[in-house]
């Protein structure tokens, strides 16, 4: 690796290797190369950037060891994986740039993605400063702390939300254990309950995770995860590390989740930099996996103002056929231009777009644009997109509040749930999409979102977080200032 000569604290940045992940580290380096920072990136041999595209950047490859069994595991899993398999690596390297002539005068400090965690232990372990860098939102981190007694107290792995109506949002965890008792005692009145058809959607707020308000158990990243022992391990193992980081970097917005920091602020007494929304900070940096198609920007400069829907289910979230077919005759009935990405691979049993139904190509050639990958962050900003289908990844989420485009919130897994369901009921920037797919209420959502006044109502109150958002980068706003801080803050860490 070689050394960025004349500038300032050498930093050593530690992606985890997804895009949702990689993006908002390549975000952050850059944002701290330009306050003069020299930016080394740690990387996996498994998908990492190409480091031409990043000359300001050293990279330093670590042997992941994974194998080609591993690399299809699910994302916990894998995760579990790669902080066993790193951690050697990862050191070694460490020791090799510390013993090196050249960086005795000054020890680096790592940077790393909160699910990398062998980095902060590693850091820990050779006593380097180290930074947490949280890439998904505080209301999560707050929620994970209550898994180990919902588990302690046997509710965990929550499987199917019918047994939840028994709660109730006023209802503490142990009034809960007493209502669970009664259930098993007399259990005919819930019963009837779970049975009766329900009056509306909304009346299934019985099921509220108590002191987490609005959101209910089938929220929570747990909730129906196939792997949730897996999940608990990562939790664990994160959770016992978090005493490690001289502090933590937040890709999030402080008026989106005051309360949520603040909590987590009264747990952990370390310096907190709240500087979301990064893409903001680093508009013009790119660290995508995937070829960007810029050629559906040229087809949005067509279209009218407001008048695209943008769907996209970022770079994890799949499909089976019978839901692309059910998107597809939902987005061809809704009458409203799209620009869609389905990702290569991302339909299970097909390459690409082969499982399109058929004739849906020539239906709606001339409202409809299909890419493998776009520009999302220019997509989003463009004037002729006025709503975002989305999957509610952390950041399409931040990426959207902050260019003023409401979405329709279809999660597919972990945190997005959490995200989906402040997007809806909290900052009400989307309409919740909770039903198997089905064309007909694709349709029905869609022209909601697109042409209803309460959709048109929503696009206002987006337009209004846009400027919240402004605010806060520009000089004198809070994540402007929190960068100032951090920039001082890594200054004086222990060189
Ligand atoms: C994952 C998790 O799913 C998410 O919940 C977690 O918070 C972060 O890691 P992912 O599913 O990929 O991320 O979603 P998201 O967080 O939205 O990140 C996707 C990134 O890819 C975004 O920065 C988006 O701008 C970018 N993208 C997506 C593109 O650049 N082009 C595309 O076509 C689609």
């Amino acid at each position: 690796m070689e050394k960025q000569k004349s500038r300032g604290r050498r930093l050593l940045l530690v992606p985890c290797p997804f895009q949702g992940h990689i993006n908002p580290m390549f975000q952050l380096g850059t944002i701290l190369h330009s306050k003069g920072f020299s930016i080394a990136i740690a990387h996996t041999l498994f998908n990492f950037p190409n480091p031409s595209d990043h000359p300001d950047f050293d990279f330093l490859p670590i042997a992941d060891g994974i194998s080609k069994e591993e690399s299809t595991e699910d994302f916990i899993t894998f995760i579990l994986s790669l902080n066993v398999n790193c951690r050697i690596p990862f050191q070694e390297s460490l020791c090799g740039m510390i013993e090196n002539q050249d960086l005795l005068d000054e020890i680096p400090c790592i940077i790393y993605d909160s699910l990398m965690y062998f980095a902060g232990d590693v850091a820990h372990h050779l006593k380097l400063p180290n930074i947490i860098l949280q890439t998904c939102c505080v209301t999560n981190l707050v929620l994970y702390k209550i898994y180990p007694r919902l588990q302690e107290e046997g509710y965990l792995p929550v499987k199917d939300f019918t047994f939840l109506p028994m709660y109730n949002e006023q209802v503490s965890s142990q009034d809960v254990v007493e209502l669970i008792k009664g259930f098993n005692i007399n259990c005919k009145a819930p019963l009837q309950e779970l049975l009766a058809p329900r009056a509306s959607k909304d009346s299934i707020s019985l099921d509220l995770v108590p002191g987490f308000h609005p959101l209910r158990f089938r929220d929570l990243p747990i909730f129906n995860y196939k792997n949730s022992d897996a999940l608990l391990q990562v939790l664990a193992d994160f959770c016992s590390l978090i005493r490690y980081p001289s502090a933590i970097i937040w890709n999030t917005i402080e008026f989106l989740e005051h309360s949520s920091l603040e909590k987590y602020q009264q747990r952990h007494q370390i310096p907190f930099f709240t500087l979301g929304p990064l893409n903001k900070f680093a508009p013009a940096s790119s660290s995508s996996l995937l070829e960007e198609d810029i050629s559906c920007i040229s087809w949005l400069d067509k279209q009218r103002p407001n008048s695209v829907l943008y769907v996209s289910l970022g770079s994890l979230a799949s499909m089976d056929k019978k839901q692309l077919n059910e998107m597809a005759w939902g987005l061809a009935n809704s009458k409203q231009p799209f620009l869609w990405v389905i990702r290569p691979g991302s339909v299970s049993g097909s390459e690409w777009i082969e499982l399109l139904p058929d004739g849906f190509v020539e239906v709606v050639c001339e409202r409809g644009c299909i890419v493998k990958w776009a520009p999302q962050k220019v997509v989003l900003a463009h004037d002729a997109v006025g709503g975002f289908w989305s999957h509610c990844g952390w950041n399409s989420t931040v990426e959207s509040i902050s260019e003023g485009v409401p979405m329709i919130c279809w999660p597919y897994f972990l945190d997005q749930r959490v995200h989906a369901r402040y997007l809806s009921h909290v900052w009400r920037l989307g309409i919740a999409y909770e039903n198997e797919l089905e064309s007909g209420e694709v349709k029905e959502t869609v022209r909601r979102l697109m042409v209803s006044e309460e959709g048109q109502e929503m696009r206002q109150r987006a337009m209004e977080f846009k400027e919240k958002v402004e605010l806060c980068i520009k000089p004198g706003g809070c994540s402007y200032n929190s960068l100032n801080e951090l920039a001082k803050y890594i200054s004086t860490l222990k060189k």
